[in-house]
This record gives structure tokens, sequence and C-alpha cells, in this order.
């Protein structure tokens, strides 16, 4: 806020009342706008804002934009690829570790006052050592998650372009642990649906850490319901911040609230980027990191 403070007159929505509506409303007149991944920057939004040069995502992901009308119209448009890559990955092992060994299902245990004790038999998870992790989507986060697996005695099999990829059914049929790293985009919408499900092996777990359409959730209910999975664990959903009420009744899924970028650190280079990227495209220099 600083770095903007200095050089432009900010106007901030505060997001208590309608965002999309008060952006409507407010977008004309203004030069750059900082957006969050939860704002709809849609036809709307770009055909009301008059004098916009620069959309400044505060996030990799940018299927809130409506890219093509932001072009159509000259405007730039900017994420912030690389500087949430560590932080995003490592929630994702985050996920890994907490939906094999149990942990959140076992804190539930505690925190309902069910504990009895120790046992020799309880909350057995699977230990990753020797399984295959399935990484779809191997850009920048994909790799940084492959990365980490070698920590963990862990092979890879990852989809995408290289020599060494791997099609998504054989990902499917033959991981143990199976990552999603692709962006939004109408092909991969419901990439994973029922008929992925029933590809995935039953002892296999499926995390989310990417966007929650990928996955086809009612799909995914029905996979962990009947056991065609042994378990998910997601830090994003269809609807957010909508909850599937059924997910949140079964205990072989793990529930975050979209957290891969959130630590300090990376949320302020986050920030920082996104600022430095609409201060440019105001000065009439190139952005940092356009979306091409
Ligand atoms: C992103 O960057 O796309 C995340 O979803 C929000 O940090």
């Amino acid at each position: 806020m600083q770095r903007l403070e200095d050089v432009a007159d900010i106007e901030q929505l505060d997001g208590t009342a309608d965002t999309y509506q008060s952006l409507i409303a407010r977008i004309a007149g203004k030069q750059a706008l900082i957006s969050m991944v939860t704002d709809r920057v849609d036809s709307a939004v770009i055909a009301a804002a008059d004098s916009l040069k620069v959309i400044a995502n505060v996030a990799v992901g940018y299927n809130n934009i409506d890219v093509a009308a932001a072009r159509a119209r000259g405007i730039v448009v900017t994420n912030t690829p690389d500087v949430l890559t560590g932080a995003t990955a490592d929630l994702t092992w985050a996920l890994i570790l907490s939906i094999t060994r149990r942990v959140s299902e076992g804190e539930r245990l505690v925190r309902r006052g069910e504990w009895t004790g120790w046992a020799f038999d309880q909350l057995l998870g699977m230990e990753l050592r020797d399984r295959q992790l399935g990484i779809i989507g191997y850009g920048r986060i994909g790799r940084a998650v492959g990365e980490r697996a070698a920590a963990f005695g862990m092979r890879v099999a990852h989809t995408g372009r290289d020599a060494e990829a791997v099609p998504l059914d054989r990902l499917l049929v033959t991981s143990d642990v199976v990552s999603i790293h692709v962006p939004l985009k109408d092909d991969t919408r419901h990439l994973i649906d029922q008929a992925a499900f029933a590809r995935m092996k039953r002892s296999a777990y499926l995390i989310n850490t990417a966007r929650g359409p990928v996955v086809d959730e009612a799909a995914l209910v029905w996979a962990l319901k009947n056991r065609v999975i042994s378990g998910a664990a997601l830090d994003v959903y269809e609807h957010e911040p909508q909850m599937q009420q059924e997910l949140l009744a079964l205990e072989n899924v793990v529930l975050a609230p979209h957290l891969g970028s959130a630590t300090i650190e990376t949320r302020t280079a986050m920030a920082d980027l996104a600022a430095r990227n609409a201060l440019a495209v105001l000065a009439g220099a190139p952005p940092l990191t356009p979306v091409t």
C-alpha cells in the first residue's frame, strides 16, 4: 500500500459490501486495478473501466479475470508467478502428510474428547516410501511438489509435454497419491470426474491445491463415500467459500481454507509484485510478470 500511496490516489473496496457491484460502480476513471483471486473481473467490469491500463492480480491463477476482454481493450493483465511456488508446494505436502497419516481425523477425535489413549491399531495410515506421486500439471508448482518427493522416498510420475510425461489415464491408474497443479481453463474444468475416480487405485489419495472446479465435487463425494479412493485433501473448492455439506461429514477428507500461498513472506512478496506490476504499466514501462 505504501508503494502505491507514494505515487497514486488509492480507492480501496473493503470487501464487506457486494464487491462485484461496487467494482462496476467505481471502476470508471481508475487507471489500475489490483485484484484478488476472489474478485470477479469479467466483461461487465472491463466495459465499465473507461480509463483502465492494468489489472494486477495478486495471485498466480487468473481465472477470475476475463483476459480476452481486457486484451481487446488494450488493458495489460499481470499475475504473481514464482513468488508463491515454494509456499504452495509446502502446503501441498502438508496436505499429503495430513491425509495419509490421518492427522486431521486424529485431531477431531481428540477435540471431541473421544481419545481413550494409545492403541496399537489406532488410526493407521499409509507410508509414502516407495509409493508413486502422480502430478497433474507439471508447471512451476507441480515441479516444486515433485522436487520435495525424494525426501519422503516417493517416485514421481507427471503429465505434461516433456519426454518423461505420462498420459493422464496411466497416471491415475498407477499413482498412490494424485496431486493437481493445472490452472482452471475450459479444458481442465471437471478434469477429475467420476470416470477419473473409477480409474484410481482404491488405496489412492487425491490432493487439490490448484482450483476447485478442476474436480467434479459431486463425483468426489461419491468416490469418498463409496471408498472408490481412500481419501482426499483439499485446499480449494468448486463453489468457494460454499462447502458441500456432505464433504464436511466425511472423515476421509482434509479440508483447508485456500491457504496455498498463505505465509507472511509469500503474501508480502505477492502484494509487492502486484504493486510493482501496476506501477510499471502506469509509468509506461513493461510489466514484470504479464499474463501472456
Ligand atoms: C493463486 O495464487 O492463484 C492462489 O490461489 C491464491 O494465492
